[in-house]
């Protein structure tokens, strides 16, 4: 069984839309009201009694600006709450999957980065994905650590629902573009990942082989300016996007100006293909 944890959020979510698709499964989705990750005897508890072979963790404290003025909470999650599942896993021998973000790097580097170059998370969520992610493989070294960006789903919190949303009443929307990086449309995420566990189901692969630290994000490349251009243009509306720097738009928490992901490992280890932004874009939007 593939316990889900986080199963409502917006990841969560496409996994449950997904299984259907992966008929060789079986899930236990838990939303945050039937297991708090961050409870480390509810998590042990939750292990004894359902005894999965597989955790895929989409829970996390993901409200980027609210975190400054929450560290607390944000560290609870991101970090206790995923120590306390790589413990469970590792106790049960099973492999944890879980999920972090492009936000732990912030260099000066503009080649898309790969997942051995120096990290330099700025604010709290960032820290704390990051420290999440050291104490995850600390505990458990058969975690695999999926870092994504720019993350957006019919459902949930996000970019394209935001931008949609705006343009019901404004004729003209400011957005930056200095930032820059790959949007992810999650059902591409979440297939990619149900197809590693297949792979590793069938012995294509060995659960050892997915331990440490990998990039998914769609392909291709585009800025915050792009990505809402691209939106209004397929929608076929009106909207006019105007380019502005970031520090015309100042928010509590500082993104990484460059966060293009090489994908080079994860496609090679698993033979994944992986569709450029613009097309997952238009799929996403045919549900609006
Ligand atoms: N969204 C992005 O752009 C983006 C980019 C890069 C990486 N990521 C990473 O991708 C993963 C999935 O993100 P997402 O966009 O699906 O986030 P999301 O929509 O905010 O979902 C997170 C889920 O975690 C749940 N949760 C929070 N605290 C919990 C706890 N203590 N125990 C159990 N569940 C808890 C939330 O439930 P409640 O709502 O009930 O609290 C929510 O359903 C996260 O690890 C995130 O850091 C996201």
């Amino acid at each position: 069984m593939i316990l889900l944890t986080g199963a409502n959020g917006q990841l969560g979510q496409c996994f449950r839309q997904l299984a259907a698709r992966f008929p060789q499964f079986a899930f236990h989705f838990a939303g945050s009201a039937d297991l708090d990750i961050a409870d480390r005897r509810a998590v042990q508890r939750f292990f004894q009694q359902n005894r999965p072979d597989w955790c895929i963790n989409c829970a996390a404290y993901t409200a980027v600006d609210k975190a400054e003025s929450e560290p607390a909470q944000a560290r609870r999650v991101n970090v206790q709450g995923v120590r306390n599942l790589a413990q469970a896993c590792a106790q049960a021998g099973i492999p944890l999957i879980h999920f972090s973000t492009d936000y732990v790097y912030h260099g000066t580097k503009n080649a898309p980065l790969r997942e051995t170059d120096p990290v330099s998370p700025k604010g709290v969520y960032a820290r704390t994905k990051l420290a999440g992610e050291r104490a995850a493989l600390a505990v458990h070294p058969h975690t695999m650590v999926i870092r994504t960006s720019w993350v957006y789903a019919p459902q949930g919190h996000n970019f394209v629902r935001t931008m949609l949303r705006l343009a019901a009443d404004r004729p003209e929307l400011r957005v930056v573009f200095d930032q820059i990086g790959t949007p992810t449309y999650a059902p591409d995420l979440a297939e990619a990942v149900l197809t590693i566990i297949q792979k590793v189901e069938n012995k294509e692969v060995a659960p050892a082989d997915l331990s440490g630290i990998w990039h998914y994000s769609n392909e291709g490349v585009a800025s915050w300016y792009d990505f809402a251009q691209a939106i209004f243009d397929l929608k076929k509306l009106p909207t006019r996007v105007l380019p502005i720097e970031t520090r015309d738009f100042p928010t509590p928490a500082q993104r990484p100006p460059f966060s293009v992901l090489n994908k080079g490992k994860i496609k090679a280890a698993f033979g994944l293909t992986i569709p450029h932004w613009r097309e997952s874009l238009e799929k996403c939007l045919q549900v609006f």
